[in-house]
């Protein structure tokens, strides 16, 4: 199976553009699946709360959804990708999951990072676990990954590969998906994006691109740098994430012992 990327670097607000750099960027790729980063069409730097609503849409109705549906469509794929959503007076940081028959699902993030908090209303879907028959999706955004407890999660639920659109400020998040693939042995994608914002005098953000995907034991399979934007694909064998077996005595699941784990539950 074939699993992708894609790198963007956006202008802020312009969604007609950078919809259509998306939709150029993804026609024959030969990927199943493709993430692409956190708020791909919209930029980040919001300036207040009405700027962010206004570059809303609803899902599965708006038009980001509508024409990422026609491409998954046409191209017979798979795509998660990162949205304002807009439901009624409320706000989310959100991703969708489209496929060749149209949407399949929505999350919600967990963990607003920093002025996030100010624009979004907190992900009220938890985390979840899509079959989409070649592949168990579990999807995460960004900031999500700072909380081991979100890719756990996942793993838990079944997911074979954790679909992660990004819009990285910090360069600790490669390294540290890292250990979340190896520790719960699953697949990874994080899609990131490049360039700089700053807008409305606030310290600028850089992004740090380095997308990448990782196999179910933390081996990089493909990564991409700061500067380019574009897609990049792995090939892989999604079952072998649905074995746990650390060594022929050890397995990742079974050997959990929650009972001394209370402390994450309070
Ligand atoms: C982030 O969650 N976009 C850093």
């Amino acid at each position: 199976m074939k699993l992708g990327i894609y790198q963007n670097h956006p202008e802020f607000g312009n969604k007609d553009r950078n919809i259509d750099h998306a939709v150029t960027a993804l026609h024959n790729t030969g990927a199943d699946i493709i993430i692409l980063p956190e708020l791909f069409a919209t930029g980040y730097q919001f300036t207040s709360r009405e700027e962010a609503v206004s570059l809303s849409e609803k899902i599965p109705d708006g038009k980001t959804c509508c024409i990422l549906s026609e491409l998954a469509a046409s191209q017979k794929i798979f795509l998660v990708f990162g949205i304002i959503e807009k439901d009624d007076d409320k706000i989310y940081n959100s991703a969708a999951l489209i496929g060749p028959d149209g949407f399949i699902g929505k999350y919600r993030k967990t963990h607003l990072f920093a002025e996030e908090k100010f624009w979004f209303s907190p992900g009220d879907t938890g985390l979840n676990v899509f079959d989409i028959g070649i592949a168990r999706l579990g999807i995460m955004i960004c900031f999500d990954w700072w909380f081991p407890e979100s890719a756990r999660s996942l793993a838990l639920m079944g997911a074979d590969i954790i679909c992660h659109p990004s819009n990285l400020v910090f360069h600790n998040c490669q390294k540290a998906m890292v250990t979340r693939s190896l520790e719960n042995g699953v697949f990874s994608a994080t899609a990131n994006r490049i360039g700089t914002e700053e807008r409305g005098g606030k310290a600028p953000l850089i992004f740090t691109g380095g997308s990448q995907i990782l196999d179910n034991k933390g081996n990089v399979l493909t990564s991409m740098d700061a500067k380019k934007t574009g897609v990049s694909i792995a090939d892989i064998d999604v079952k072998a994430a649905r074995n746990k077996k650390i060594t022929e005595q050890n397995d990742r699941f079974e050997d959990r012992r929650p009972e001394y784990y209370k402390a994450l539950f309070d």
